[in-house]
């Protein structure tokens, strides 16, 4: 192999260290501050406060690998090229160089650096349309560095166009870079559509900002976003038609191939049920890595849906003893610069042999339920298929799945209506969550943001705790989530206490100031936050009077006397000496 996962990463990052760009932390899958999506998309995500306007303490080049998982096309996962989760390179300018230098830097990238040859190479841009005008000026730098017209295409919308990633937000036309992957000679004439043609690399041009009615607005800062997908972009290098024979995959496919007895070709059926174990037993190790249980909501329902089914898979390759620990060993040597995984290894082994134990003692009879109910039928009905899930925990998208397997239809509303009787929380909530996107920065989020800084000092304060500290949070438009650390259940008077105390610093009128200092002043000054992996040497500390110093990116309201009426809704455990309490604003 030429071209392995590090090779490539590392000559990615040190060619954009050479052009002044910083390097920033690969962070979380879950979004920090975020409650909008469930996982890290995009290398962006984490930056969206930053291009919308704010300083970033490393200033205005950044670079980065960030670990993503996109759920939209779990179902997808099988074929040669799809993932959930996968790397992307990316590298930023927050309102610093615009259009013709990232080409510039791309290209030469490509061209010098990964030595891709010019013949290899076509582009595609922005075609304008009533929001956007035709991006002529991308194709006339492409055109100054020997791209032909011909390798030209202009696309709508739908195709070059990225963002924005939630409902509004920084957004803006893009040109995507296409790499030639056959043996063949290139065509003179570049068709988007021939398959031959790889996208390897997009650049957005995020010149505009959505806005809640739906307006592209002129953004008054020009970014650039970038992002290459690792996996793709070393199949191709290394002349490979399939991303899982790269050394991001192959460890896995070979220990699958131990396990089951089963060859991993191309032409062979139990290919496709590889892949997907292969694919989903990454994405849940590196959800696992991030502390999350499989559960029946939000991270921990995605989890479960991608154990399950890859257990599932497991069953098809006739594996009959448990497999997905030793599956996630090869992930762990895979990923070994993941310092975090290796930290989580006890537990991450721990939960998929639980969760293996749990699914295999109902997988053979929910299966054959299944057969049962769908024998000889054209549609199962909603309350078989709730029992499928609620007795035998089959994810509604497996029944989904093996329903359509079957050529057969579920009655899916009838299935939401057992499911909404049995459970507040349904799937649609879940799915609503990743479809809607990123940084929601609503009146409303802004309001919950800045109670939940009030929230925290009045905690410390009225429960006379001073190490007393945040252990998560999130926020949605309707409330927001805050865990501390704290042994025992608050009794009433204590949550009243702690309700007063905000609402009295909300009637306050108090100032919210943000300031930037090192993470050393910070320190000094006394403020919250989680200090390690932050972005270098600065940070962004939200000062409200002299009541809470918090390091945070945002967003806040201007003067706490926005925020309305505070009132916590319920206080409860998480986990061992761990509490959770809910607040809405009236
Ligand atoms: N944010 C852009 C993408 O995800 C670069 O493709």
């Amino acid at each position: 192999m030429v071209y392995t996962r590090s090779r490539l990463i590392k000559e990615y990052l040190d060619f954009f260290k050479s052009k002044n760009h910083k390097e920033i932390p690969n962070v979380s899958l879950i979004p920090e501050n975020d409650p909008t999506v469930l996982f890290t998309t995009a290398g962006m995500h984490p930056l969206v406060p930053f291009l919308l306007g704010q300083k970033h303490p490393l200033g205005e080049r950044l670079c980065n690998v960030q670990k993503c998982i996109r759920t939209q096309d779990i179902e997808e996962v099988g074929d040669e090229v799809h993932h959930t989760f996968f790397e992307m390179l990316g590298n930023w300018s927050l309102g610093d160089y615009f259009k013709k230098e990232a080409i510039e830097y791309s290209f030469e990238f490509l061209t010098k650096v990964l030595k891709i040859t010019k013949e290899k190479l076509a582009v595609t841009c922005f075609s304008g349309d009533k929001d956007a005008p035709k991006d002529t000026e991308s194709e006339k730098t492409w055109q100054s560095l020997g791209i032909p017209k011909e390798r030209i295409a202009f696309l709508p919308k739908e195709n070059n166009w990225w963002g924005p990633a939630g409902k509004t937000g920084p957004c803006g036309p893009d040109t995507e870079m296409f790499y030639w992957k056959s043996n063949k000679p290139a065509p003179k004439k570049f068709d988007p559509d021939d398959k031959d043609w790889v996208e390897i690399w997009n650049d957005v041009l995020m010149q505009y900002v959505k806005d809640e009615k739906g307006n592209y607005v002129e953004a008054k800062q020009k970014n650039i976003d970038t992002g290459m997908g690792v996996e793709r972009t070393i199949a191709v290098l290394n002349n490979l038609e399939d991303n899982y024979l790269t050394d991001a995959f192959l460890p896995i496919i070979k220990k699958i191939e131990k396990i089951s007895n089963k060859k991993y070709n191309k032409d062979k059926e139990e290919t496709r049920a590889i892949r997907i174990i292969t694919d989903h037993i990454k994405a849940s190790v590196m959800i696992l890595g991030e502390g999350i249980e499989p559960s029946n909501k939000e991270q921990g329902y995605v989890l479960r849906r991608l154990i399950r089914r890859a257990i599932r898979y497991g069953k098809e390759l006739g594996i009959e003893k448990g497999f997905t620990k030793n599956i996630a060993e090869s992930v762990l040597e895979i990923y070994e610069d993941y310092l975090h995984l290796k930290q989580k290894k006890e537990f991450i082994f721990n939960e998929l042999e639980k969760e293996e134990k749990r699914f295999k003692q109902t997988l053979n009879t929910g299966l054959k339920y299944f057969e049962k109910i769908s024998r000889d039928k054209k549609e199962i009905q909603g309350k078989e298929a709730f029992l499928l899930y609620q007795s035998y925990g089959f994810p509604l998208e497996m029944i989904l799945e093996l329903a359509k397997e079957k050529k057969i239809k579920i009655d899916t509303e009838g299935f939401k209506k057992e499911f909404e009787k049995h459970q507040k929380l349904s799937r649609t909530a879940t799915e609503g969550k990743f479809k809607s996107g990123l940084a929601d920065n609503s009146e409303a989020t802004k309001k919950l943001h800045t109670a939940t800084h009030l929230l925290n000092e009045a905690l410390r304060i009225s429960l006379n705790k001073p190490d007393l500290i945040q252990k998560g949070s999130n926020i949605t438009p309707e409330r927001l989530r805050f865990d501390f650390n704290f042994d025992r259940k608050l009794t009433n008077e204590e949550i009243k206490k702690v309700e007063d105390l905000v609402n009295k610093k909300i009637r306050e009128s108090l100032e919210v100031k943000r300031q930037e200092m090192t993470v050393d002043e910070a320190k000094k000054l006394g403020a919250q936050g989680v200090f390690e992996h932050k972005y270098g040497e600065k940070v962004s500390v939200y000062i409200i009077n002299n009541f809470s110093k918090e390091i945070c990116t945002g967003p806040h309201v201007k003067n706490t006397k926005e925020i309305g009426k505070f009132k916590i809704i319920k206080e409860e455990a998480v986990a061992a000496g761990i509490r959770r309490i809910k607040a809405v604003l009236e």
